[in-house]
Parts: C-alpha cells; sequence; structure tokens
C-alpha cells in the first residue's frame, strides 16, 4: 500500500484526506467495529465454520464491494455530505431522502453504538484495576446486569465516550479523524493478534479452531445466506452514509476500485483474527460460545480470569473493544456533522456540539432502557432494541437499495465509469467494468429486496 499523496480537493475549499493510506485506515476503522467482535465469530461457528466464512467473502467481493463503489461515487463525484450529493448529482429531484434516511441510519447505529462505547470504557477501567481476577465467578455473572441496569454510570461513560468521539470529529478530516485513526488502527490490528496468538495456543483450543474452520455445509440454509448478507452489510458499514461522506473527502486521483476492496480485505481479515481471538479461549475453558454483549462482557472477563496472565489480556481486549467502537461511532458523527454544517451553513465545532447533542439524548434513552426505562416500549421494543432494529432491519438495507438504484439507473454508465476510471486515466479491463455496472444495476436492488422481504 503506497502512502502516496494525493492531491487536495483545494478548489472547493473543503477539508479531505491527505493520503491513500488515511482513506483507508478511515474507512477500515469505521468498517472494523462491535460487529467483527462480538457476532462474526459466532455466525461463522454456528454456520457452518469454513462453509460460512466462503459464503461470507462471496458476498462481500462480488455484492457488497459494487454496492461500496456506489456509495463511493456518490460522495466523490459530488464531495458534498449525504443530502447535499444528490443536490449536485440529481437537481431539483426527491433523491435528497437517501441523504435525509442516510442520517436517519447513523442516527440509529449511534444512538445505541455509544452507550456499548461507554460499557467499554467501564469493563476496560475494570481491567485496568483486575476486577475480574479478583471477583468469584456468580460475581462475574452479575456484574454487567448490574452495571448496565443502574441509572447513573452507564449514562457517565456514554457522555465521556461521545465527548472522546466529538473531540476528534471537532478537528476535522485531516487534524482529526485521519490523524487519529491512522495511529489507532494498526495498534488495533496489533493488539488483536497478539490475542489470537494466545488464544489459539491454549491448552484446548483445538476445539475452538475446530468450530470455526470445519467446513461443514450441511448447516448452509437460506437463512445462513441471510445472515451472511446481513453481516457483510452491516460490517461493511454499508448503507448508512458514512462511505459516502468519507469519499466526499477523497481526491480525485484515488482508486476508488482499489480503496474499497482494500477495505473489504481489512475488515474481514480483522474478523477472522477476532474469531481465532475469542473461540479457542472459550472451548479452552469448556464455556459454550454465544453472542452479543453476552460473549464481550460475561463470558470473556470469565475466561480472563481464569487465563494465565488473563488480567493483562483483559485490559488489551477492553482497549480494542473501545477503540473499535470510537472509530466507528467517529464515522457515525461525521455523517451528521457533515450534514449540519453544508445545509445549515453551521461551523464544524456548532454542528458538533448539535450532533453530539442529539446523541447524548437518544443514547441517555437507549442507556436507560437497559434499566429504569425497561418498561418503556415503542412497538414492543426498549429504546436499545429499537435503534439497533431500526437500523439493521430497515435503514441500512433501504439505503443501500436507494444508492444503488440512483447510480445505476440515475446516475447511469457513462458516469459510473467516468468515475471508476477517474476521466480515463485508470486503465480498468472492460469485463470487470461491465460486471460491476451489471451488478449495481440489476443483481445488488434484486438481492436487497429478497432480504428486505425475507430477512
Ligand atoms: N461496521 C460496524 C461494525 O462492524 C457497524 C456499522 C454499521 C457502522 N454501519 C456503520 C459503523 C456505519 C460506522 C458507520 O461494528
Amino acid at each position: 500500500m503506497s502512502a502516496k499523496k494525493s492531491q487536495s480537493s483545494g478548489v472547493t475549499g473543503r477539508d479531505s484526506f491527505t493520503s491513500s493510506f488515511g482513506v483507508l485506515v478511515a474507512l477500515a476503522g469505521s468498517a472494523v467495529g462491535l460487529g467483527n467482535l462480538w457476532r462474526f465469530p459466532y455466525l461463522v461457528g454456528e454456520n457452518g465454520g469454513a462453509a460460512f466464512i466462503f459464503i461470507y467473502i462471496v458476498f462481500v467481493f462480488i455484492l457488497c464491494l459494487p454496492i461500496m463503489y456506489s456509495e463511493f461515487i456518490i460522495g466523490r463525484r459530488s464531495q458534498k455530505n449525504v443530502f447535499g450529493a444528490f443536490k449536485v448529482l440529481a437537481p431539483g429531484s426527491k433523491w435528497g431522502i437517501v441523504g435525509i434516511f442516510s442520517v436517519l441510519s447513523a442516527l440509529c447505529i449511534l444512538s445505541f453504538y455509544s452507550v456499548v462505547g461507554g460499557w467499554s470504557i467501564e469493563y476496560l477501567a475494570k481491567a485496568i484495576t483486575f476486577d475480574f481476577t479478583r471477583g468469584s465467578e456468580a460475581n462475574l455473572d452479575t456484574m454487567f446486569g448490574d452495571f448496565v441496569s443502574s441509572p447513573i454510570k452507564p449514562l457517565v461513560w456514554h457522555v465521556v465516550f461521545l465527548l472522546l468521539t466529538a473531540l476528534v470529529v471537532i478537528a476535522g478530516i485531516k487534524k482529526g479523524i485521519e490523524r487519529y485513526t491512522k495511529m489507532m488502527m494498526p495498534l488495533l490490528f496489533l493488539m488483536i493478534i497478539v490475542i489470537a496468538v494466545r488464544s489459539v495456543t491454549l491448552e484446548g483450543a483445538k476445539e475452538g479452531i475446530t468450530y470455526l474452520f470445519k467446513p461443514d455445509f450441511s448447516k448452509v440454509t437460506f437463512d445462513t445466506l441471510l445472515s451472511a448478507l446481513g453481516q457483510a452489510f452491516f460490517s461493511l458499514s454499508i448503507g448508512c452514509g458514512t462511505i459516502m461522506t468519507y469519499a466526499s473527502y477523497v481526491s480525485k486521483s484515488e482508486n476508488i476500485v482499489k480503496m474499497s476492496a482494500l477495505t473489504a480485505v481489512a475488515d474481514t481479515t480483522f474478523a477472522i483474527i477476532a474469531g481465532c481471538a475469542i473461540m479457542p479461549a472459550v472451548f479452552a475453558f469448556g464455556i459454550s460460545p454465544g453472542e452479543g454483549p453476552g460473549l464481550v462482557f460475561i463470558t470473556l472477563p470469565k475466561i480472563f480470569a481464569q487465563m494465565p496472565l488473563g488480567g493483562i489480556l483483559a485490559i488489551v481486549f477492553f482497549f480494542i473493544l473501545l477503540i473499535a467502537a470510537l472509530t466507528s461511532s467517529i464515522s457515525l458523527l461525521e455523517v451528521v456533522v457533515a450534514y449540519l454544517k453544508e445545509e445549515f451553513k453551521m461551523k464544524r465545532t456548532t454542528a458538533v456540539i448539535i450532533g453530539s447533542s442529539i446523541f447524548l439524548v437518544t443514547g441517555c434513552l437507549a442507556s436507560l432502557s437497559m434499566g429504569v426505562l425497561s418498561d418503556v416500549k415503542i412497538f414492543g421494543k426498549t429504546f436499545f432494541d429499537l435503534f439497533d432494529t431500526l437500523s439493521s432491519d430497515f435503514f441500512l438495507t433501504t439505503c443501500g437499495l436507494l444508492v444503488v438504484l440512483f447510480v445505476g439507473w440515475r446516475l447511469g454508465k457513462a458516469n459510473v465509469m467516468d468515475e471508476l476510471t477517474n476521466s480515463g486515466t485508470l486503465k480498468l479491463p472492460k469485463w470487470f467494468t461491465e460486471m460491476t455496472f451489471f451488478i449495481i444495476r440489476f443483481v445488488a436492488p434484486a438481492t436487497i429486496l429478497v432480504i428486505m422481504i425475507f430477512g
């Protein structure tokens, strides 16, 4: 990966990334998150091991990459926020709705993401003070439930997490997002590798490795396909305006195809290493694997408590969780900030303050819905679950669908080719560009519709 300098988009005077590496780490930072750590390893194990990984990779590279290019094309061509982009590319049309949906999508995700980000700070603090190794197992069972349902502590950490996010975003693209993700992403990879090495060399790790990698195609059902596709969407951060927003700060000389492919490779590699870090250890200690908050905040602390050097590894792990959540939440806040800043002519600082204040409120609702507000239900769901379900089941897929429809049918082939090849200066094989356009136009919308109907 060359760290060549790209030309900044000086004409528009907009802030921008300064290097290819900067774009890559920012995109990978958005993609690598809770999805890789607490969902992917479990999905793999339960759905046929290597068989699932194979299907997942096919979906990522055949179907999701063209959707990523589509978001990239909209963002980079317009050099605008998710709403403004459509005013430039389709003036006078109603396509701006895609931008509004993207902002809402980002809003729903960050509302629960920042709460979990707060939890990871609390658990990092517990790890640093060796709380897991001191208490009894029964303690560890109730520790998480007691913590999330308490009224004050999770709120305080949520605010701290939002503050950290806001501080990075306030500094802008070059001096904030690029600078900090450049420091955090290599560290993140390094740390997960350390944990994976420890985990696979534990006695009894073999069963976990078998669980993850033994191919079993008999477990592959239609539901497996739906899970693989849903996970690919969520993990690559598709359908929420992040790629569009980041792409709007990317130079016209950058190679969209290469950049998206590298992001997908980084995200998938991280997910597989995370699997190796978590599952072998879970099996080595004879605990049954689970997913989500239970896996990360209950099962893993129990394992760290028993493992040689577990106290130190716990610190590393919760630091990973915090950074993974932070680099994703930065990208989510930027979607909203870019929108407020450009559409309402605000200063960046004002936009960050207003954006974060909105998340402060929605995040508090999500956080309190684990305790005092647990009886308040909308459509039968607590606030936390509502934000999660609304984003995963509705906004991400709807935005993804509208994006490919826009690029495939409204923007049209000539524009897509022009943007993919940087106005003809990049030589891409004809079969490749033709196939990509065909997927954007027909295959992707059809597949997303199938997920929406059956998912
Ligand atoms: N990709 C993130 C993860 O795997 C979650 C996510 C989905 C996301 N859409 C996003 C993060 C948009 C940032 C921006 O956990």
